[in-house]
């Protein structure tokens, strides 16, 4: 492959470089130019002359179904910053290329509160609001203060606050009406300095700190929880591709599932209960686990070539070694269409695929 390099002001612009080692799933998608950046100048500088561009974070919520005829901009700013503190809060902003597991290990280190259930997720912290990541009955909008942002367009800088990311379950206003509009460049967390609110209501983190013996937790407890929680059902990504859940849960009527429950008493589900001023509806819905409607199709632990669903979480894609996105891609659509003929329910794909 012809390999040659290019500048824009004083960064070299990589071309053809396989993005293999920059997604999770490892898919071996070729760039057709690739530049990291990591000042906040570059950035404005390369959009200036420059908007055929993909933003690339961790990589970690992504499948590449084909090479990408684009300038790849690797978003790695680098930095923690505390930047204000009240006598039981911090305010931290943190660069958008630091990783999201190092942060909340940092974050406990310090003893500082409120991301400790959403330890060891894969990915940077900059692309973590887009999908308003979460874990464990904690959601990154639970923590979240403020965001900085450029958009692309015009290289303006812009603030976001809290409301008007539009943070929703596993979504937010860049997953909608600002898709592809902005780069965020950093993210500014509230934590708290003491008297945490411990959040062990999920029953996997009760029941694993019993076992343990531990009646009074701390955050580090959690976390250290957490870590095995996941590590006992989750592949790691540097073991085996994937981009951890694939699939939304989905949410259904209450009329559908009481339906679904009739015909399958063991169904598991969550009840959501409506709130009075919810703009979507007025009766409760019910989310049921994708996980478990893939598993009842037969489809868990099951391999088709180099792609499949893993065997302890079925609600996880794997690339055993060197799928290509359209496989993982058409595996995806499989499924998807028997849960819809086997439940009449549509599972939304929840990874972005490009
Ligand atoms: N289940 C099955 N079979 C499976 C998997 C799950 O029957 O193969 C059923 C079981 O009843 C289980 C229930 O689903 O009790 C819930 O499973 P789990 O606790 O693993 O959680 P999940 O609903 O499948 C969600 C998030 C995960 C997050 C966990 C824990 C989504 C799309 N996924 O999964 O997030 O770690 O809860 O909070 O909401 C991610 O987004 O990448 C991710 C890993």
């Amino acid at each position: 492959m012809h390999f040659q390099n290019t500048r824009i002001s004083n960064l070299k612009i990589q071309q053809n470089i396989s993005l293999k080692n920059y997604n999770t799933f490892g898919i071996d998608a070729i760039a057709s130019r690739f530049v990291s950046v990591n000042s906040i100048d570059d950035l404005i500088d390369i959009l200036a002359v420059e908007q055929n561009i993909f933003i690339l974070g961790g990589g970690s919520n992504l499948l590449l179904t084909n090479d990408l005829n684009k300038l790849v901009l690797h978003i790695d700013l680098k930095g923690i910053d505390t930047i204000k503190e009240t006598e039981n809060e911090v305010f931290i902003k943190v660069q958008a290329g630091e990783n999201w597991h190092d942060f909340v290990l940092w974050a406990i280190e310090n003893d500082f509160g409120g991301l400790e259930n959403l330890s060891l997720i894969p990915g940077n912290v900059g692309t973590s609001p887009i999908q308003n990541i979460g874990a464990y009955g904690v959601e990154i909008k639970d923590c979240f203060y403020k965001l900085k942002a450029i958009e692309i367009v015009t290289g303006n800088r812009r603030v976001f606050t809290k409301d008007e990311c539009e943070f929703g379950y596993r979504n937010s206003v860049f997953k909608n009406e600002l898709k592809g509009k902005y780069i965020i460049t950093s993210v500014i967390f509230k934590l708290t300095k003491q008297h945490h609110k411990l959040n062990t209501t999920y029953g996997a983190i009760q029941t694993e700190l019993e076992k343990r013996e531990i009646k009074e937790p701390t955050i580090k407890d959690i976390s250290d929880v957490v870590i095995d929680i996941r590590n006992s059902k989750l592949p790691n990504p540097k073991e085996i591709g994937n981009s951890g859940s694939f699939f939304k849960n989905p949410v259904i009527s209450k009329e559908q599932f009481l339906q679904l429950q009739k015909k399958n008493p063991q169904i598991p589900f969550y009840e959501i209960k409506a709130t009075q001023n919810s703009k979507l509806t007025t009766h409760n819905s019910f989310k049921i686990p994708a996980g478990w409607l893939i598993e009842q199709c037969g489809f868990k632990g099951k391999r088709f070539g180099d792609a499949g669903v893993h065997e302890k979480q079925a609600l996880v894609l794997v690339n055993y070694d060197n799928a290509t996105g359209q496989e993982i891609y058409a595996l995806a659509q499989k499924i998807q269409q028997t849960v819809l003929d086997s439940f009449g329910i549509e599972l939304a794909i929840e990874v972005n695929v490009v």
